[in-house]
């Protein structure tokens, strides 16, 4: 019998969170690969004209970080929950793990979602602190656009990604990243309901594709960098 008890429910109801902030996140990190992109530039104005102008966009920019840091938080805690859940509902765990094949679609990502997602928060904290509060125009990273002077945000991030031991965990969080997709992306359309046998194959398919584009995409910058200098 199914079993309707609230603690089934509110499992239920936090994995449907943990599906569609996923799936809202996804959008974030295609948004930010796009802007990224533009360190490629052979000049560095380019990416820090579209740092400053988002920079410049005051209380929007407020809103939109508000709702990625609600996003972020909403996404871990409901994966730690369900993870702790699922701990509980079977403490002992299989003596032999394997893929289960079929529909199920459990994969080396799947079981390791919970600490792909761990590491790729440490990342994160550590990506914010070296970036987003990092080195400013006060201290020195500073260029003229136009009549302006502003943030040489260009300057930080090749100077980081010059430096071996930078390069190196970007490249290997970027490989976590596009496992933790690849199942991520599959799971969150069962989570939310949204599945059917006839696109399995698709959706399962586009969150490979989707993974090792934003895997491959991101990794791919740091790498340029470190190796032709960046600009
Ligand atoms: C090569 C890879 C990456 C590069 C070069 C990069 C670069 C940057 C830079 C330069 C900033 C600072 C923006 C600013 O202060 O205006 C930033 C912010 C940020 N990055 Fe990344 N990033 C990378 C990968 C990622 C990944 C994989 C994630 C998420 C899993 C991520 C999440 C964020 C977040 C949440 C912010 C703060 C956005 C904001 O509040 O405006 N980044 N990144």
């Amino acid at each position: 019998m199914p079993d309707h008890s609230p603690v089934a429910l509110s499992t239920i109801g936090k994995k449907i969170l943990m599906g569609a902030t996923g799936l809202a996140l996804v959008g974030f990190v295609i948004v930010h690969l796009a802007g990224n992109l533009l360190l490629l530039s052979p000049n560095p104005d380019h990416f820090n004209r579209y740092a400053h102008t988002l920079e410049s966009m005051g209380a929007l920019l407020y809103v939109a970080e508000a709702g990625l840091v609600f996003l972020f938080l909403a996404h871990i805690y409901s994966g730690i929950t369900v993870y702790w859940c699922n701990r509980r509902a079977r403490p002992q765990s299989y003596k032999k793990s394997g893929r289960a094949g079929g529909v199920s679609r459990k994969s080396s990502s799947s079981t390791s979602m919970i600490w792909t997602g761990l590491i790729l928060f440490a990342f994160l904290i550590w990506h914010l602190w070296e970036f987003k509060y990092g080195a400013g125009v006060e201290q020195g990273y500073a260029v003229q656009l136009g009549s302006e002077v502003v943030r040489d945000l260009h300057r930080l991030v090749v100077e980081s990604f010059q430096k071996e031991y930078v390069t190196l965990l970007y490249v290997l969080v970027m490989i976590l990243l596009g496992f933790h997709l690849r199942h991520g992306f599959w799971s969150a359309f069962q989570s939310l309901g949204l599945y059917h046998p006839r696109y399995t194959g698709l959706i399962y398919g586009s969150g490979v594709v989707l993974a090792v584009l934003l895997a491959v995409g991101f990794l791919f910058i740091p790498v340029w960098i470190y190796f032709l200098g960046g600009g």
